[in-house]
């Protein structure tokens, strides 16, 4: 099981890529909560990227790709992975896909969270009353929602022609979400 979800900032990415993860048996790879660990760390990486993460615009594509390429392989070759926040450009996909071209694992399935920004921006502005997130405020949510339409929703036109791409409607509720998934990824 070889898993990518995508889909805008708040479309439920970490909270389906869990559940999803532990119903396959796979490994669980989250860039954001990658990159949020090493700022909380303090370490020289964390350093690096804490100015694109607090104003929402994206690590350089190399730079996160060199992150998380290792962990991605290791799963691939072991119980496999859903992969939550990575690819997120179109640049990402094609290095992605290349090095996983050369080891033989490349990913079985695409599935994007489709929902409309204005729901999502209530999402994350309750999120932010619970857990804080620094980058859970209203200006930098547009700006995550517009660097999404910008960078990351490409994406769709990409995996649909390599034949990965499933369309998850993610405006139900968690469970509705969840069910829809496990039943799209059983039918491929
Ligand atoms: P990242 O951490 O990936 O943030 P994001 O894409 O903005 O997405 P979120 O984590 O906010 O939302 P989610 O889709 O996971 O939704 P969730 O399940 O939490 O990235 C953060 C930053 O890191 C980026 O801005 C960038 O700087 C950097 N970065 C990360 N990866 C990168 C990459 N590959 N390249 C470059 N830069 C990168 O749900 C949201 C809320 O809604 C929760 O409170 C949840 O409980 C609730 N909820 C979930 N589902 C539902 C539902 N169905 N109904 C109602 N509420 C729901
Ligand atoms: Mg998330």
């Amino acid at each position: 099981m070889r898993i990518v979800i995508f889909g805008p900032p708040g479309s439920g990415k970490g909270t389906q890529a869990v559940r999803i993860a532990a119903h396959y048996g796979g490994v669980h790879i989250s860039t954001g909560d990658i990159l949020r660990a090493e700022i909380a760390a303090g370490t020289e990486l964390g350093h690096q990227v804490q100015g694109y993460l607090d104003n929402g615009d994206l690590v350089p594509d190399e730079l996160v790709t060199d992150i998380a390429w290792p962990r991605i392989l290791e799963a691939a070759l072991g119980p496999g992975y859903v992969l939550d926040g990575f690819p997120r450009t179109v640049g990402q996909a094609e290095a992605a896909y290349a090095r996983a071209t050369a080891a033989g694992v490349t990913a079985d399935t695409a599935v994007y969270l489709d929902a409309a920004a204005e729901p999502l921006v209530a999402r994350l502005l309750a999120r932010a009353q619970v857990e804080g997130r620094a980058d859970d405020t209203a200006e930098v949510i547009a700006n995550r929602l517009a660097v999404f339409a910008k960078e990351t929703e490409p994406l769709v036109d990409y995996y649909e022609q390599r034949g990965l791409l499933v369309h998850i409607d993610g405006l139900r509720t968690p469970d509705e979400v969840t069910q829809a998934i496990i039943a799209a990824l059983d039918a491929r």
